[in-house]
């Protein structure tokens, strides 16, 4: 398939990371077609491109899944979320004409993706769960240390964002990702087994390679399943400096769960969520961070650390570096997380730098 030719779709094209995605693949050559809801918003994404772009618009999930159907694109970038509730049923459309990566960074979202493995293999396509800062920021380390040693017995991955915030509402994909995203709880792996654990648990101070101090806690990010696969370990923490690691929040955490389950106050904090506005702020920090660190039998403890700006801008290009790849037919069949998916280099590409101290 020659990568000018492979029809590579965008669905939420008019959101802050499908824009930058659309605008990647054009500066490649690539000519992306645009998925939305509203035809003169996606005109406006479009415009700005230097060779424009097709644009389809779309409503609502169903109908994204019926374009696929009927028009059979090479790739689809989805980023819709929350993932959750989008991913099965678009990757589902997908196969076995298309190949699909989404932005997804939940263990909800990466299980459904993850458990297409062999129907995505059998068609020859490829499915890529976590095609942003998370997953990649902590699979790219844990994959960079079992490079040197494998069968770990115990590992854990925190996730350091730094983003930079572009003024305008949250967004119903975002808002909705984080408020149904309370109900699901933490989880971790014991014993090779996906348990609960509470949010914002195994809070951990972390001192950064540049010397700055944060502080982490478990979150059911895609992270684990990927580091879980990736290395093996039966004991495997996903941590994040993006929940509330406080003892008094972690009390609170597991009330609010059971009420954000009731579907009318789901969609009144969605509702509520989605129209607070952010500011036109720099990022915090001027690199985000991604650490792995991996204990084997024996005591010894090998730790890894990926480095890279703005955390959105990461999570563009690697998205579109992940897309371009299946294009060009430079992934494995399968359904996977990214690293496993294309290979280690996709970091350098994305803009980022692995440390193995
Ligand atoms: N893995 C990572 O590291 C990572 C990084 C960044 C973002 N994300 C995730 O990626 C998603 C997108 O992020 P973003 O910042 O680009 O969000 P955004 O700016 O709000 O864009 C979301 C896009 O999805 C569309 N959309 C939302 N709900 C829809 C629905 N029900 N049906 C059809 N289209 C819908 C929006 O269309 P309208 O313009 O019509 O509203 C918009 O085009 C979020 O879920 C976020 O959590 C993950």
């Amino acid at each position: 398939m020659s990568d000018a030719a492979a029809e590579i779709w965008i669905l939420g094209a008019t959101g802050r990371t499908g824009r930058d995605v659309a605008r990647l693949l054009a500066a490649q050559g690539l000519s992306p077609t645009l998925v939305g809801r509203d035809r003169a918003r996606l005109q406006a994404a479009a415009d700005p491109l230097p060779a424009g772009a097709r644009v389809v618009v779309a409503p609502d999930v169903p109908a994204i899944a019926d374009a696929i159907r009927r028009e059979h694109p090479a790739v689809v970038v989805n980023t819709v979320g929350p993932f959750a509730r989008t991913a099965a049923p678009i990757l589902r459309a997908c196969l076995p004409a298309s190949s699909y990566l989404d932005l997804a960074n939940d263990v909800v979202a990466a299980d459904a993706v993850l458990a297409l493995h062999d129907e995505a293999e059998r068609a020859g396509r490829t499915a890529v769960t976590g095609a942003g800062f998370g997953v990649v920021a902590t699979e790219a380390p844990i994959a960079a240390l079992m490079a040197e040693r494998s069968a770990p017995h115990a590992v854990r991955v925190d996730a350091i964002a730094s983003l930079a915030t572009e003024a305008g509402p949250l967004g119903e994909a975002l808002a909705a990702t984080i408020v149904e995203g309370v109900p699901e709880g933490g989880r971790r792996i014991t014993g090779g087994r996906l348990v609960r654990a509470g949010v914002g648990s195994f809070p951990l101070r972390l001192t950064l390679p540049d010397g700055d101090v944060v502080t982490t806690g478990a979150w059911p990010a895609g992270d684990l399943l990927a580091a879980a696969r990736t290395s093996g370990a039966p004991e495997v923490v996903a941590a994040t400096t993006a929940v509330p690691t406080g003892r008094a929040v972690r009390a609170v955490l597991p009330l609010a769960g059971p009420l954000l389950r009731l579907a009318p106050l789901q969609r009144f904090a969605v509702r509520r969520l989605a129209a607070v506005r952010l500011p036109d702020r720099p990022r915090s920090r001027e690199h985000s961070w991604g650490h792995a660190r991996a204990e084997w039998a024996d005591g010894t403890v090998r730790e890894a650390w990926l480095r890279t700006g703005d955390a959105g801008t990461f999570t563009a290009a690697v998205a579109a570096a992940v897309a371009a790849r299946i294009a060009r037919g430079a992934a494995v069949p399968g359904a996977h997380t990214p690293v496993a998916a294309v290979g280690l280099d996709l970091v350098a590409e994305a803009g980022g730098e692995l440390l193995l101290p």
